[in-house]
């Protein structure tokens, strides 16, 4: 028997958690130190392991440790997951009015619950008396898979629905999208092509990718989030608007996208709708057009159901994101390592919201396989905030007169012969001093994500570079007025703010500082790694290729090119003109929580004290990661009872091996 007050003190441990997971996940709004969250989260795993009757399935304990699946269940929606009815102009979001109000025969306008369509998945959450017992994916619509252990794992789920201002009915059935985050998507894709692995093509594959894994630590470790948008089957409560069951849903607890709004008559949803087309590309995550919904469930209940879609909602989408144009011509351009890109310029042409002119055509293979001529009409494509690019021809419509492409032999900017290395599909300019090559390296210094120079655009680079005011970039920091002035298109005001600018930018971030540098194959993600990783400049420029290749998702090309451009002549002078500037780059702060970040555990053999997945989830809440081999990058590797080949391997590479006991006193020293 569990006294008393040790089972009190669980409850309350879960409810802490379950109330900070709260704050932090789904109001965005921590109100306790990440520390202290650790502490509560390891007092109620002590516990729990020490009392194993206490543990209940929503324990926040239990949103990790569900064993791997041999496939997915089928579910059986008790209500269709409906899709939606599609329109592109405001000609078709008014027939939809149209329609409604003769339908339902009504004059006044109607009243519309308007929300970001998501780009995602979608799911069903079922809980009864207020606990999470099922999630299912759509599926078909009728039928679906039970992938409740692995949307346990996602944070912003909660496991149980909060009561205090209204109390959860019985029987709930929630549904929303699953998705991942833009930012969060191209981080797991830059890991996996460290590790060999192929990368995900869009957000949405990525999240329905993680969501359909059989194994649920491996969802675990993706970043999926969820919004939710409505019901499916409820039992103990009724609902009159849409907008009275989103409001309750977030009262409960769950996520609903802060950008959802409710407004009176077509017209307003369709300035919605343009307001975030508007807005697209500055959000996290990707939607690909708004959902405009009928507010009053009464009315909803009168217009019904079609086959596939209800009569009460419709997907307002943005304009396509692909396009057809005709090439005019085929440029190459310069970059800042000197890579010549071949450049379609085209016939102006609207692409989701966008005119474009130019697209990328990568490098003088993938012309080669597209086959892209001049002349030719393309089909092109826009994708968030990437460069755009050419999908395809349209062979159809040539004439015979276009001009296939071929790669220039010299650079177009300095005349240098260009090189070509073997094995590699980029050409480049080998002249370092190439102003098409400093203009770049000068624009990515200045540009958002780097040093963040506000004022420092195209037009402006080429005049500082033209007028041989600036060699590297560390000549920004010796403008002054009277240089700007003079230049076509400065006044003294905007001079000066220039000038500010620059000024104000010598202490960025460590890693904003290395990704500014422009070291190829160092983008923000691996920026960040270095900069979490040697804490300074210093320790970075003097870190050996083998000290980069201990840095997780670093491989031997990337460490190879950083240890050629700090070891260069060039870089040296400049990192000491950019020092003898003033500019002083700022070391990050270790993130508390993770003190185990950026380390690696290998498990071999039987622990006495630990299951195998509760000594993974000890380790990664700690900010490490859990490798199931070996190699020179271990950071530990962790021994119990009848150890396998791995044991031996350990010793072999002389690798830092812990015993159990060892491993405990390692976590107790770090938490
Ligand atoms: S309502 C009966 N609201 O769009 C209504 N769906 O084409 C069905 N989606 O499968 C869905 N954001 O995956 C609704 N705010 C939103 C949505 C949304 C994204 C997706 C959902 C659904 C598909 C329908």
């Amino acid at each position: 028997m569990v006294d008393t007050e040790i089972a009190a003190r669980v409850a309350q441990l879960r409810d802490l958690i379950h109330y900070h997971d709260y704050r932090y996940y789904v109001l965005d709004e921590p109100e306790i130190a990440d520390s202290e969250y650790d502490r509560l989260f390891r007092e109620l795993q002590e516990l729990e392991e020490k009392y194993p009757e206490l543990v209940t399935a929503d324990s926040p304990t239990q949103r990790i440790g569900g064993r791997p699946a041999e496939r997915f269940e089928a579910v059986e929606h008790r209500q269709p997951m409906l899709s939606l009815e599609n329109a592109f102009s405001e000609g078709e979001a008014r027939e939809f009015d149209n329609r409604l109000k003769r339908f339902l025969r009504q004059d006044e306008p109607m009243t519309y619950v308007v929300e970001p369509k998501m780009d995602g998945l979608a799911v069903n959450l079922t809980y009864e008396n207020g606990h999470l017992t099922l999630g299912a994916t759509r599926g078909d619509g009728w039928r679906g898979e039970n992938v409740t252990q692995n949307l346990k794992t996602v944070k912003t789920i909660p496991l149980r629905l909060r009561g205090e201002s209204i109390p959860p009915p019985a029987f709930l059935e929630v549904r929303g999208e699953v998705y991942m985050d833009i930012q969060d998507f191209k981080k797991l894709n830059a890991a996996r092509e460290a590790q060999g692995e192929p990368a995900f093509a869009n957000p949405r594959n990525a999240a329905a990718g993680s969501l359909r894994q059989l194994d649920p630590a491996v969802t675990a470790g993706r970043p999926l989030k969820m919004y939710c948008y409505g019901i499916g089957d409820v039992q103990g409560r009724l609902f009159a608007s849409q907008w009275e069951v989103l409001q309750t849903l977030k009262a409960w607890g769950l996520r609903v996208n802060p950008q959802v709004e409710r407004h009176a008559g077509i017209e307003a949803a369709i300035a919605y709708h343009h307001r975030l087309e508007q807005q697209r590309h500055a959000l996290p995550y990707e939607i690909d057009g708004v959902v405009i919904k009928v507010d009053s469930l009464d009315l909803q209940a009168r217009l019904g159901l079609k086959t596939r879609s209800p009569r009460w909602a419709l997907a307002y989408k943005f304009s396509a994101t692909q396009a057809t144009t005709q090439i005019k011509k085929i440029i190459v351009q310069v970059g800042r390592t000197g890579a010549v890109t071949p450049t379609a310029i085209m016939e102006p042409v609207e692409v989701g919201g966008v005119t474009i002119s130019r697209a990328t055509l990568h490098n003088e293979d993938e012309v080669a396989r597209k086959d892209v001529r001049e002349g030719d009409w393309v089909l092109v494509q826009r994708a968030g905030d990437v460069i755009p690019e050419v999908v395809k021809v349209i062979t159809s419509r040539r004439t015979g007169q276009e001009k296939p492409f071929t790669m220039p032999t010299h650079c177009p900017v300095c005349g240098t012969p260009l090189v070509r290395p073997a094995g590699e599909a980029v050409t480049r300019c080998p002249n370092p001093d190439c102003s098409a090559q400093l203009k770049r390296a000068i624009r990515h210094f200045a540009s958002k994500g780097a040093m963040d120079i506000d004022g420092l655009g195209e037009k402006i680079v080429e005049q500082l570079v033209d007028n041989g005011l600036l060699q590297d970039v560390a000549d920004l920091y010796r403008l002054s007025v009277d240089d700007l002035v003079p230049l076509e298109r400065f006044a003294e005001k905007s001079a000066q703010n220039i000038v500010n600018a620059i000024q104000g930018s010598k202490n960025p971030p460590l890693e904003r500082f290395i990704y500014a540098l422009g070291i190829r194959y160092v983008g923000e993600a691996t920026a960040n790694l270095l900069a979490q990783h040697f804490q300074s400049l210093t320790a970075l420029q003097q870190a050996t290729e083998a000290e980069l290749l201990q840095v997780e998702g670093i491989g031997p090309q990337v460490a190879g090119s950083i240890r050629e451009y700090f070891q260069s002549e060039k870089t040296q002078a400049l990192l000491q003109k950019l020092a003898a500037a003033g500019v002083r780059p700022q070391a990050p702060v270790r993130p508390q929580a993770a003190p185990l970040a950026g380390k690696t555990f290998v498990f071999t053999g039987a622990l006495r004290k630990f299951s195998r997945d509760e000594a993974k989830a000890l380790v990664t809440a700690l900010g490490g990661k859990v490798a199931s081999s070996i190699s020179a990058r271990t950071d530990y590797v962790v021994v119990g009872e009848e150890p396998g080949s791995k044991y031996a391997k350990a010793r072999e590479l002389g690798l830092t091996i812990l015993d159990e006991a060892g491993f405990e006193q390692l976590l107790g020293r770090t938490a």
